[in-house]
C-alpha cells in the first residue's frame, strides 16, 4: 500500500491493477499545512473520472479502468515515471514568484516544466539533462511527455472553455506499462488552476493554499460545470 497527501495506493487481487482512493484532505506546502474537508475525496473522484474519461474518448490513453465506488478507482499498475510534468497557459503561482511576472499575463508559448517527483525533495524543479543524467526519464520518453503534455492541455482547454473555466496551469504525472507511457495520477482542482472566465475567482486549491475559503463549493461548482458540458 502507498499513502499520499491525498489519495492511498492498494494492490487487489488483479496483480495489473490498483485501487486508488481519494482521501478527504488539503494540503499544501507540500504537506505541511493539511485540512480534513469533508467530501471533497468523493468530488476530486468524480471530476477526475470525468476528465480522463474524456481524455480516453480524445485518443489519449490512461491508467483509468473504472470508478469503483464514490471515492474509489481502479487503475492500471504502472511504472511510475518520477518527473511531475506542469503545463502553464497564464502565469501564476511559483512561476510569478521566480520571474517576478504579474498573475495572470497571458504567456506567449504554453510553457512545460518539470519537477522531481520526490516529498522528501520538495519536489524540486529539474531540466531535461539533469533528468537524463540521473535517469528519471529517457530522452525519447521526455519527448513523448512533452508531445502528450500539449496534447492534454489543448484538450482541456478546450473542455474547461466550455465549462466557462480558464485553465491557468495544471500538473500531470505519467507511468510506463510494456514500455508504452500512459497518463496516471488525477487531474482535479487539486492539480490545476481553474479561474472563473467572467469573474476571474479563483475555484481550485488555491482557496486553500491562499486562506480564501470555500473551497468545497468551488470544486462542486467545477464538477457541475463539467456535468453539463461533457
Ligand atoms: P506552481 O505554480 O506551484 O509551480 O504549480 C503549478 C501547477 O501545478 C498548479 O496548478 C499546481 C500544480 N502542482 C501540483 O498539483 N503538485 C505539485 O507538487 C506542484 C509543484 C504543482
Amino acid at each position: 500500500m502507498y499513502e499520499g497527501k491525498s489519495k492511498i495506493l492498494q494492490p487487489c487481487a488483479d496483480d495489473n491493477t490498483l485501487i486508488m482512493h481519494y482521501k478527504d484532505y488539503a494540503t499544501s506546502l507540500n504537506g505541511k499545512c493539511r485540512e480534513e474537508i469533508h467530501g471533497k475525496g468523493k468530488i476530486n473522484a468524480a471530476i477526475s473520472n470525468l476528465i480522463f474519461r474524456y481524455l480516453e474518448k480524445n485518443n489519449v490513453e490512461t491508467h483509468l479502468i473504472e470508478a469503483i465506488d464514490e471515492t474509489s478507482a481502479a487503475v492500471k499498475k504502472a511504472e511510475i515515471i518520477m518527473v511531475e510534468v506542469i503545463v502553464r497557459n497564464l502565469a501564476a503561482g511559483s512561476f510569478c514568484k521566480k520571474y517576478g511576472v504579474p498573475e495572470g499575463q497571458r504567456l506567449k508559448n504554453t510553457v512545460l516544466e518539470f519537477c522531481v517527483k520526490s516529498d522528501q525533495l520538495d519536489d524540486p524543479p529539474i531540466n531535461i539533462s539533469q533528468i537524463t543524467a540521473i535517469g528519471l526519464a529517457t530522452q525519447s520518453e521526455l519527448a513523448e511527455l512533452m508531445q502528450q503534455a500539449l496534447i492534454i492541455n489543448g484538450l482541456l482547454c478546450e473542455l474547461f472553455t466550455r465549462a466557462g473555466l480558464q485553465l491557468v496551469d495544471f500538473k500531470l504525472e505519467f507511468g510506463k506499462i510494456g514500455g508504452k507511457i500512459i497518463l496516471c495520477d488525477e487531474i482535479s482542482p487539486d492539480s490545476c488552476r481553474l479561474w472563473d472566465i467572467k469573474t476571474g475567482d479563483k475555484m481550485d486549491k488555491d482557496r486553500f493554499r491562499l486562506n480564501l475559503g470555500g473551497l468545497l463549493d468551488s470544486y462542486k461548482d467545477v464538477l457541475r460545470r463539467l456535468e453539463n458540458v461533457v
